[in-house]
This record gives C-alpha cells, structure tokens and sequence, in this order.
C-alpha cells in the first residue's frame, strides 16, 4: 500500500546566523558560570491556548470531555507531580517543558482565582473546539460536549488585558499592547482534534469541519497578531490516526504503513496543510511577528521511528487502562475510574489513557520543538535570538 500522506519535514528557508548561536551558546555560559543564581529569562510571561494537550487545570473530573472523567483522580499526575494536578498525563505536558526551558513557573490554568498569574496563563481546556459550541449543538453533536472553544479562550484573555493591563488592541491603546507582547511568547497548542472527533459519524463532510475549523484558528491568531503578539508558536495536529482510542474504534483494516489509522491520519495531515497555507499569509501580513509552526505530527512520528532511542517500548497501547488486550483500554473503564490501573513504568508508553500521552513522550515532543532544529519552522532557536536582539 502506497503511503497515504508525506511523512518527511518540510524543510525550513530559515537558518540560523552565527551570530544567533554565539548569542546562544553565550546565554548557556552565563548561566552557568554566574554564581549569582539568576535564571535567564527571555520572556517575562507565556499566554498558551489549546485543549487537553495544553490544559494544565481549567478541567476537573466534573466538568471534562466524556469518556475521560477522572483527570481529578490518581493515577493521573504520578509520575511527576505525584498527585493529579486535572492535567491529562502522568506528568507534564509540553506547555510545561516549555515553561521549564524558559526558566518560568508552570502555568497556572485561567480559571483559578487563586493563582499568581504575573508569569502567564494558560487559556487551555480540555474538549474545546476550534469551530463555535452553537455549530455542534445545532448539527446534534452536543452530547455531552465541552462548550469551550478557542474563541471562549480568546475572550477570557481579552477580558484580562483589559482589566489587568489596558490593553484593547494595538491601535487604540498601543503602549499598553506592546507593553504586554514585546515580552510574551503566545503558545497556540493544537486545536480541532476534538472537532473532528466530535463530528465522526455524523452528516456533516469532514471537508466542512476542516474549513471551519481552520477559519475559526485563522480569527483567533488574526485577532492576537492585530493586538501586537510578536512571537508565536502554533502547534499544528498531532497524527490522531495514532492515539489508542482511534486504533480501537477504527476497523483493522483502515491503517497506514505506521500502523495506524490511515483515515483519521489523513484528516489532520490535511489540516496542518492547510494551517500552514494561513501561517504563511500571516507572515506577510505581519512582517514584525515572529510565528513559528510547530509540527506536531511528524515529530510525533519521530518518536515512534525511533522509540527504542528514548526507551519507549509500547507505541499504541495505554499504561493508565483496563481489560489487558491489545490495546489494554476499554472505553468504559477509563483511566482513573476504580476499576482501572495503570502500568509498571509509564515512560515506556507513547499513550497515557488512549487519548492522551504520557510525560515521557510529551518530554519527548518538547525536546524535539525546542532543543532541535527540524520540527520547529522557524526553530525555536530562531524566536528566541529574534527576542533577545529586541531587547
Ligand atoms: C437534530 O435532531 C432533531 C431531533 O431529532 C431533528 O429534528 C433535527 O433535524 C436534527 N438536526 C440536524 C441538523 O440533523
Ligand atoms: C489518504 O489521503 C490520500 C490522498 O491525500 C488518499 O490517496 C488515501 O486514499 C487516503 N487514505 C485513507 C486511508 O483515507
Ligand atoms: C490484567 O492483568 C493484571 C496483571 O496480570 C491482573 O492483575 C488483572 O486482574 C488483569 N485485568 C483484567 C481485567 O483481566
Ligand atoms: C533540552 O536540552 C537540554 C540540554 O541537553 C536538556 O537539559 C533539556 O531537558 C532539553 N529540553 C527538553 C524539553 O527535553
């Protein structure tokens, strides 16, 4: 069977200058050298948006995706932070890699009151959509269904420019705008995953849910590039075909030559195709920005190429399941439920609980965005010398 999509990087125009990494390499040995132990911090804060691969708590058990209802509960949060923090993993996600690698705190998630927010939001939340929540109600898909969007997370982060910083938009009120983007990385985790697995089996072409829900991304960052956001990262769709719930559901039969889910594969290549058609119109459209694509997909498939090299054993099961089968997940066993348990060692695990993933491959993943050179467009390496010649 012919391979359905190209799995290869795209390759980047950028390179890195000289300079760029003298800079770099400069950075590491103040930081090391300093007997001072101040951290170097490029960004003062980090905005993130996105759903469960981002969210680092705007979800409880109670009020996240079905099918996934015990995010409050152990085992999640075992590996790292040894009790559930309501993220879907073991451990941290990207975002806190992330978080980590820019020598800030973790993000605290948008909806706790209590939190200090000086250093970032995370905007996240677990089961939001790209496309509005009236679309899927009116097209009865609603069951049960996480009523956020990327718009809702849109909103509450207008709500605290306003309130917190006076900031509208880079037009009317744009020194307090620049005061809040000239020392922010916006992180756009992926979104629209849940869009199309909401939609499966439903009336509505899958072609209809890609166009809206690459409109609906397109709005959002149009609306934070007007604001002044200067450095951006967009995560593009992880391969869906791969995660241990569409293996499950899917018939045998329906898997590319990864061994997983052609169909569902295909979806989100053909989204990220299309995302990275609307980055390159942002570029031109706004030459002061620096966006980068994140590719999640193929360094996703990095990791399953070459697993053995980060001590990942099982690509498709789930550590966190039931019932020991193939897969070891069971739809009405979930993760966290009593009658679930959860592995010897999930750092040897791509998948956390059949949707989500482990810290071990989310370290992974963040390891090959931000330490390496291929799956970042413009690298990482890129943003970060762009912001310390800006000051
Ligand atoms: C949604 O369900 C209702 C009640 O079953 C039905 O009348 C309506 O036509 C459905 N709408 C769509 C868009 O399928
Ligand atoms: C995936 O997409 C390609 C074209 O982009 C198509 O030829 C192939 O049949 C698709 N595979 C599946 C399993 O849908
Ligand atoms: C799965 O295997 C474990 C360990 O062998 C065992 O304790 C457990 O009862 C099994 N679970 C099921 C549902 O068969
Ligand atoms: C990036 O590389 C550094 C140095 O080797 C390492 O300490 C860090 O953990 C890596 N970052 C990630 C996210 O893996």
């Amino acid at each position: 069977m012919a391979i359905p999509f190209k799995i290869s990087a795209p390759h980047t125009t950028l390179t890195i200058t000289t300079t760029t990494t003298i800079l770099l390499l400069c950075l590491v040995c103040a930081a090391d050298q300093s007997t001072i132990h101040r951290p170097i911090r490029p960004f003062r804060s980090v905005y993130a948006f996105g759903d469960s691969y981002t969210d680092t708590g705007n979800t409880r058990s109670d009020s996240g995706p079905s099918g996934f209802m015990f995010v409050s509960n152990l085992p999640y949060g075992r590996t790292f932070f040894r009790r559930p923090t309501n993220r879907y993993s073991d451990g941290r996600l990207v975002i806190d890699f992330v978080a980590q690698t820019l020598s800030l705190r973790f993000l605290p998630p948008y909806l706790d009151p209590k939190a200090d927010k000086s250093s970032g939001v995370n905007f996240a939340v677990a089961g939001s959509t790209a496309i509005v929540h009236s679309f899927f109600s009116k097209n009865n898909m609603s069951l049960n269904i996480t009523p956020q969007s990327i718009r809702t997370e849109l909103d509450w982060f207008d709500k605290l420019l306003l309130e917190g910083k006076g900031c509208r938009d880079s037009v009317t009120t744009p020194e307090e705008c620049a005061r809040v983007f000239n020392d922010a990385l916006i992180w756009a985790g992926e979104i629209g995953a849940n869009d199309y697995a909401y939609s499966f089996g439903s009336s509505v072409p899958t072609k209809t849910i890609q166009e809206l829900a690459i409109n609906s991304v397109t709005s959002f960052l149009e609306a934070l590039l007007k604001k002044g956001a200067k450095y951006v990262v967009v995560q593009g769709l992880p391969p869906t075909g791969c995660l241990t719930l569409s293996m499950y559901l899917a018939p045998s039969d329906d898997r590319d030559s990864f061994g997983c889910v052609g169909s569902v594969n295909n979806q989100s290549y053909a989204h990220n195709v299309a995302l990275k058609a609307k980055l390159r119109l942002f570029r031109k459209q706004f030459p002061k920005s620096t966006i980068v694509y994140a590719d999640y997909y193929n360094a996703y498939l990095d990791v399953i190429r070459n697993a053995e090299k980060y001590g990942i054993k099982n690509l498709y099961g789930v550590c966190c399941g039931y019932g020991n089968g193939t897969y070891n997940f069971d739809y009405f066993h979930a993760c966290g439920s009593p009658s679930s348990t959860s592995c010897g060692n999930p750092n040897e695990y791509v998948n956390w609980d059949g949707v989500h993933l482990t810290e071990a491959m989310y370290k992974a993943v963040a390891d090959l965005f931000l330490n390496g050179t291929t799956y970042m467009q413009p690298p990482f390496s890129y943003l970060l010398s762009k912001k310390l010649k800006s000051g």
